[in-house]
């Protein structure tokens, strides 16, 4: 297998993350259920670069770019909490690359220093069965149901 590894995005990235975004199944499973158009696209993205409250990192298998993880700070009172989204190219699906992501992912945010989160949490919809089981697989515990949607969550050890 090859190695899986995390790196922070950059404006290049913008069109891996566009192609998977308007995938039939990341559309059906959007907030919005919604596609989006190129230019809200690369708006989004040149914002969501700049904006110090959100990050984005592409997964890369040894070979190519793969996918994405995202993690946007909540406005919440108590605690940082970090909302995550993943996505996986199409054709790289089906090695349970996703769950190893998300443990990757708690390795990077130990280690960063301008981003403090204490807890992360995902809304799933819950006919996302491949998302269900990625998130269960990297030990994310359900902790409600919201038709249609159920959050995960996982707390990260505050020791370094
Ligand atoms: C969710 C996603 C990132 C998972 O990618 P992945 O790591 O390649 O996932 P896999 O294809 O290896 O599937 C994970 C598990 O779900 C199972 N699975 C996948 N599709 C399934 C389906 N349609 N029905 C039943 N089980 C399914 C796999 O067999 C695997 O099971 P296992 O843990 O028992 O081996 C990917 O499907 C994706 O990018 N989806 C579109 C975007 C999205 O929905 N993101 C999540 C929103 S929070």
């Amino acid at each position: 297998m090859n190695e899986l590894t995390l790196h922070l995005a950059s404006a290049k990235d913008a069109s891996l993350i566009f192609g998977i975004r308007n995938l039939p199944e990341s559309i059906k499973f959007s907030g919005t259920g919604q596609p989006v158009t190129e230019n809200e696209h690369f708006v989004w993205f040149e914002n969501l670069l700049k904006d110090k409250g959100r990050r984005l990192w592409i997964l890369n298998d040894g070979i190519d770019d793969i996918g994405f993880v995202r993690v946007d700070l909540l406005d919440e009172a108590v605690g940082q909490i970090g909302r995550v989204s993943i996505g996986i190219k199409r054709e790289s699906r089906g090695h349970n690359y996703a769950s190893q992501a998300l443990g990757l992912l708690t390795l990077q945010l130990k280690d960063m220093r301008d981003f403090y989160v204490e807890r992360l949490r995902a809304f799933v919809h819950f006919d996302n069965i491949a998302s269900v089981k990625t998130f269960r697989k990297a030990g994310y515990a359900e902790v409600n149901t919201e038709n249609p949607f159920v959050t995960f969550e996982i707390l990260l050890s505050n020791e370094s």
